[in-house]
C-alpha cells in the first residue's frame, strides 16, 4: 500500500498540491498517493485525527483557513526550522511515533524561490513586505534570517503591521537598519531593492496603494499570488522592476514538505516549468 498524504483546506479542490507531489513522487520514485481533503470550517481537528489515526495517513499539508488552528493542534517540529513558532502557523504535519509534528515551509519556499530560482540574494537588501496578515507572519522569520539591510512592513491597518514588527524585533540584530512598520503613503521618497506583495489584493484584481518611485534600480517585485498577472506585477514592470509571481514559492514550499516527510529532495525547476506551461 502506498503511503497516504493530502492537503486539507476549505476550499481545496482547486489546489495544485496533488499535481506537484505526484510529480515529485514520480521523479524520486516514492510510492505515495496525495489527494485533497475538503474540511468543514468547524471540523478541522476531527478531520485531521481521522486522516492519521483512522485512515493511516502519513502527512498533511494545511492551507487556508486552517494554518493557525493546525499550529495550536500539533507539536512544533524542529523549532528552528522555518520559524514555525514565530509564524504561529503550520502548513505541514508529519506523523512520527503516533504523534503529530507541525512545520511551516512557506517562508523557506519564498526565500528559496527568490534566492535560488530568481538568483536574487536578500542579504543587505532593502526589503518592503506589503500586508500584515498570515502570509506576512509566515515568512518574516526566514526572510530576516537572510539578513536584509532593512525590513519595512506596510499595511493599510497600521495596528496589524505594528504588532508583527514588535513580535520580530528580537531579530533586529539581523538587519543593519532594523525592522519598521509603515503606512503606504509614508513610503513616498524611499527606495527598496525587493518588494514582496503578501496581501490578498491581487486575488481581487487590485493592489496596495503604493506611492511612485519605490523601486531601486535592479529591484525585484514578488507577488505571492500565482497563476495570474496581478496589478502589482504590472505596476512593477511599468516602473522598470523585474516581476515574479508566487508559483515558484508554491513549488518550493511543497518540495520542503516532501523532504520533511520522505527525506528525499525533489528537483523543483522541471515542476515549476510544467505548471507554468499548463497555466
Ligand atoms: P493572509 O492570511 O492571506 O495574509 P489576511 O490575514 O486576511 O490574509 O490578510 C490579508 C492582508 O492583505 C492584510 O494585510 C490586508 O490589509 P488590512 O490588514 O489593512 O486589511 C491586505 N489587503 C487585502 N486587500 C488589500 C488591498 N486591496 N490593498 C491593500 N492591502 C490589502
Amino acid at each position: 500500500m502506498p503511503d497516504r498524504y493530502a492537503v486539507i483546506g476549505n476550499p481545496v479542490k482547486h489546489s495544485k498540491s496533488p499535481r506537484i507531489h505526484e510529480e515529485f513522487a514520480r521523479q524520486t520514485k516514492q510510492d505515495i498517493v496525495y489527494t485533497t481533503l475538503d474540511c468543514e470550517l468547524n471540523g478541522f481537528s476531527e478531520k485531521v485525527d481521522e486522516f492519521f489515526f483512522r485512515d493511516g495517513g502519513k502527512g498533511l499539508n494545511v492551507t487556508v483557513p486552517f494554518k493557525n488552528e493546525a499550529f495550536r493542534k500539533v507539536t512544533p517540529g524542529d523549532i528552528s526550522f522555518g520559524g514555525v513558532v514565530d509564524a504561529e502557523a503550520v502548513n505541514t504535519i508529519k506523523l512520527v511515533d503516533g504523534k503529530l509534528f507541525g512545520y511551516n515551509t512557506d517562508g523557506i519556499g519564498l526565500v528559496t524561490d527568490i534566492e535560488q530560482n530568481l538568483r536574487f540574494p536578500i542579504k543587505n537588501k532593502r526589503v518592503l513586505l506589503m500586508g500584515a496578515g498570515g502570509a506576512t507572519q509566515g515568512v518574516m522569520h526566514p526572510v530576516l534570517e537572510q539578513r536584509p539591510d532593512l525590513l519595512v512592513v506596510a499595511n493599510r491597518t497600521m495596528d496589524k503591521a505594528i504588532r508583527i514588527v514588535r513580535q520580530f524585533q528580537k531579530f533586529e540584530n539581523f538587519t543593519v537598519h532594523g525592522i519598521e512598520a509603515s503606512p503606504y503613503p509614508d513610503l513616498a521618497g524611499r527606495q527598496f531593492d525587493l518588494i514582496i506583495n503578501a496581501t490578498s489584493a491581487g486575488l481581487s484584481g487590485t493592489m496596495p496603494p503604493l506611492p511612485e518611485g519605490l523601486f531601486a534600480p535592479g529591484a525585484l517585485a514578488y507577488d505571492m499570488v500565482y497563476g495570474r498577472d496581478t496589478p502589482f506585477l504590472a505596476f512593477a514592470r511599468r516602473h522598470g522592476a523585474r516581476a515574479a509571481d508566487g508559483l515558484g514559492m508554491l513549488v518550493e514550499q511543497a518540495a520542503e514538505s516532501f523532504f520533511t516527510w520522505r527525506d528525499v529532495r525533489p528537483q523543483t525547476a522541471p515542476v515549476i516549468e510544467k505548471l507554468r506551461d499548463a497555466s
